[in-house]
């Protein structure tokens, strides 16, 4: 059997507009699902070292609760991935200022980000590959971003289980960017993500204010509980991150690797499912969060609920358009936007 991508309907916005789910499964069987609102992988069904498939994202089985609020389960972030100080920053001598969403700052794009717009789908499949690719034109102006942006987000789940998401960008005005997937793993299927253990390419890390802004320091990880480089497990020294403000791990990494060529940066091994799970990016950094603040939200047949789940999200490091010593988040016109990730599915 070849990989092959299938298409249902996943409902309507209250406008009236359709929103399609894509299936794209894989010769062993192995699938993913994704919707074009937002561009949100629904499930995720990998192999335990027992071969049976689970589902390790988080999510909903319909529209209306994706709709509804959520932690941007699944979704694509963007134009602006993670937070922006203030809502404010200066490009070529212009002030620009965003929604407050989250504290005083701009969090994922906005009120309206790509995480909650209908993209428009194109399928296609290979020997051992089906693709689903999904564009958005963003309006010059939209939740205060200058510039028309036109966005491809391509997501290839191959016969080796991984799920590769390619990313590409053209601007007419300058403009910051920085375009990211938030799924919530959970590789055991249910549960707290306390036994997955860890390790993260990445020597350093960006510390913050209260409000999860980097100070601008670049950290070593060193003696702190942000040291993955060695395997470690997620809930050795995470109480030492309960209090407030962060409530456990939301930080960004420095990655080892800033060649902008694909190479590892994560291994997340769940003991207990056999299932690692390997991230492998072009991007600079990559945000940890522990799902710290999530509340007990009812999903896919189960619960989930604080540390239930971890994000891994690639990315440049947050409020990069205030930190001149931050690698540069700023696309011309002219220039293409172009990072690949993917998420790498195995047991071990
Ligand atoms: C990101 C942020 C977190 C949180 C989640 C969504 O990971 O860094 O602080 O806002 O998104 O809830």
């Amino acid at each position: 059997m070849a990989a092959r991508i299938t298409k249902s309907n996943f409902g309507k916005l209250p406008d009236g507009t359709a929103v399609e789910q894509y299936t794209l499964t894989n010769a062993s069987g192995a699938f993913c699902k994704i919707i074009t609102y937002g561009g949100i992988i629904t499930e995720l069904q990998v192999p335990d070292k027992n071969g049976k498939l689970g589902d390790v994202v988080v999510g909903f089985d319909n529209l209306e609760q994706y709709l509804g609020s959520h932690p941007y389960f699944g979704a694509i972030t963007g134009r602006f991935a993670n937070r922006i100080a203030k809502g404010k920053f200066t490009l070529d001598g212009k002030a620009y200022s965003l929604a407050i969403n989250n504290g005083p700052n701009a969090l994922h794009g906005g009120l309206k980000g790509f995480d909650k717009v209908v993209w428009k789908a194109t399928t296609s499949e290979s020997k051992d590959s089906a693709t689903l690719k999904l564009d958005y034109t963003s309006a010059d102006g939209e939740e205060g971003f200058p510039g028309t942006l036109k966005v491809a987000v391509t997501y290839t789940f191959t016969d080796k289980n991984e799920l590769r998401i390619d990313y590409d960008a053209v601007t007419d005005k300058a403009t910051p960017i920085n375009l990211t997937n938030h799924s919530y793993f959970n590789l055991a299927g249910s549960g707290d993500v306390f036994g997955h253990e860890l390790m993260l390419a990445a020597e350093n890390f960006t510390p913050t204010d209260d409000t999860l802004i980097p100070t601008g320091e670049i950290k070593s990880v060193k003696g702190t509980p942000f040291d993955f480089t060695k395997p470690k497990l997620i809930g050795k020294e995470i109480d030492q991150l309960f209090g407030q403000p962060h409530k456990g791990y939301d930080h960004n990494f420095v990655l080892d690797n800033q060649s902008k060529k694909l190479a590892l940066a994560a291994r997340v091994v769940e003991p207990k499912s056999g299932r690692v799970m390997e991230v492998l990016t072009e991007e600079p950094g990559v945000q940890l969060y522990t799902a710290n603040f999530l509340s007990e939200t009812h999903g896919k047949r189960k619960t989930y609920g604080q540390y239930s789940a971890l994000c891994l999200e690639t990315q440049h490091y947050p409020d990069s358009v205030n930190h001149s010593n931050f690698p540069s988040t700023i696309l011309r016109p002219g220039e293409k936007y172009q990072t690949t990730t993917v998420y790498r599915f195995a047991v071990g």
